[in-house]
């Protein structure tokens, strides 16, 4: 239903090999779970690549996925996203927003708080800071 390849908005980036309907479950979000003192240790060293990879579960939980996680991790940010995150018994879920085209970029909006100082390049004039 999806594949990893080059993404416009960027590196990496995972897009649809086929029609996907509105709601349907793609992909669970997977990596470490971990406690939120311990992502905010990795984060500090994360975004030093440029990166973000802790996805907050709860309060309480983070899963990290660059440890041990899938082609999820992979999944850019949008503002204006084809995709929305379902916390089902624990597991994050990637869910389409919409019906999604064959060979478009599947995006979610990550809802960060600036504090990775990356500039959002979702579309031209993005004005979010990541
Ligand atoms: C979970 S990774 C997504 C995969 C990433 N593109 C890669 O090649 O590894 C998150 C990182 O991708 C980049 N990214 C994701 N969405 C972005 C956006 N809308 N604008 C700019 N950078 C973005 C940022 O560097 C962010 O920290
Ligand atoms: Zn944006």
């Amino acid at each position: 239903m999806i594949e990893k390849r080059r993404s416009k908005i960027s590196g990496w980036g995972v897009f649809a090999t086929q029609a996907i309907n509105k709601n349907k479950r793609i992909i669970s979000y997977s990596g470490e779970k971990i406690s939120n003192a311990e992502s905010v240790r990795r984060e500090r060293r994360y975004i030093k690549g440029g990166h973000i990879w802790c996805f907050k579960l709860t309060n309480r939980t983070v899963i990290d996925g660059h440890v041990g996680g899938n082609d999820s991790r992979y999944i850019n940010h949008s503002c204006r996203p084809n995709c929305y995150v379902h916390i089902i018994d624990g597991v994050i879920w990637v869910r389409a927003a919409k019906n999604i085209r064959k060979g478009e970029e599947l995006t979610y909006n990550y809802h960060t708080d600036g504090d990775g100082l990356i500039q959002c390049k979702c579309r031209p004039g993005c004005r979010t800071i990541l």
